[in-house]
């Protein structure tokens, strides 16, 4: 099926050969950017960019990227918006899908990204919610295939707080084949919908997945390492689940325990010293900021392939 007029909210909403594509086109944009090879495939296209939380990665990426594809990336914050004012989404996404050619919405609740895209009639992208974040782990995927050459039975161990990384990673790597590891303490496993539904995937794609609460144990044998943040935006601080997750922190001692070329990823923002140290991030396992680089060129992709 085509892509082209679909919602990016979800990556259990995709085949394989559908995730495969975006890849394949990211990979192809990234050399003509590379290359300085002219590729404006989305000329006169403009794409709104609400934004219910802060970000760096995200915004930058979606909004230089289309302007390098020939198109237009408007801002939009509830401060600066009648969203600030109560407007519903519903309302919002009508309006906005009479001058845009898509919508791109960072939201607090799952179902405001759902309910713009029950609403719009232009292709609505999850620029992160509090449940998936599926275009991190597009470019997650693409930065995997360039350090490992392929992703097929490769093992990603997350570890760290369940979150919408993690649950968008049980998905897409799944989805593409990798055996996924999640090593987190009891408290902080994925919750129970999202991690049947990750093994349903995992049966359909025949892959392992696998919940783990030791840390060694999970990343033994990882050719990626992965974490994020323990309290991701709009959660509290807590310093209980703070001790339960400091001994899934990602340091020179747990890197150790894994494959002797494992690559550690990040999404970023990092607490460096915290959920990972400061001489995991800037190591030799590292490849972090090639991976907030492929941000801009899986953006890219998603972008032209639903717009
Ligand atoms: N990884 C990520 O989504 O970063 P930002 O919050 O900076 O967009
Ligand atoms: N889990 C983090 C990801 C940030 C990109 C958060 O939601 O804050």
């Amino acid at each position: 099926m085509s892509l082209k007029g679909r919602h990016f909210i979800d990556l259990a909403d995709f085949e394989r050969y559908e995730l495969r594509r975006i890849l394949d086109t990211a990979h192809d944009l990234k050399r003509k950017q590379k290359r300085g090879e002219p590729h404006e495939l989305l000329k006169g296209k403009s794409l709104a960019m609400i934004f219910m939380k802060s970000s760096t990665r995200t915004r930058v990426s979606f909004e230089v990227g289309l302007t390098q594809l020939g198109g237009h990336a408007l801002y939009l914050s509830p401060s600066g918006t009648q969203l600030g004012r109560g407007e519903t989404i519903g309302d919002t996404a009508q309006v906005l899908s009479r001058y845009c050619d898509g919508i791109m919405a960072r939201v607090y609740g799952h179902n405001e990204v759902a309910d713009l895209a029950k609403y719009a009639t232009v292709p609505v992208i999850n620029g992160l919610s509090d449940l998936l974040h599926p275009c991190q782990i597009m470019a997650d995927m693409l930065t995997i295939e360039e350090h490992k050459g392929n992703l097929q039975r490769l093992k990603i161990t997350y570890v760290g707080d369940s979150n919408n990384v993690s649950n968008s990673i049980m998905q897409g790597c799944t989805i593409m084949g990798m055996d996924v590891t999640i090593g987190s303490p009891k408290k902080h496993d994925p919750s129970p919908d999202i991690l049947k539904k990750a093994q349903e995937l995992s049966e359909k794609y025949d892959t392992t997945l696998e919940v783990e609460h030791d840390p060694h144990k999970a990343v033994a044998n990882a050719d990626v390492i992965y974490t994020d943040t323990f309290f991701s935006m709009g959660q509290e601080r807590d310093k209980k689940k703070e001790e339960a997750l400091m001994p899934f922190q990602v340091n020179d001692d747990l890197v150790a325990s894994a494959k002797q070329d494992v690559i550690v990823m990040h999404c970023l923002p990092a607490h460096r010293n915290e959920e990972i140290t400061d001489s995991v991030m800037d190591g030799k396992h590292s490849v972090v900021f090639d991976e907030a680089e492929n941000r801009l060129h899986a953006q890219k992709a998603i972008l032209v392939l639903v717009m």
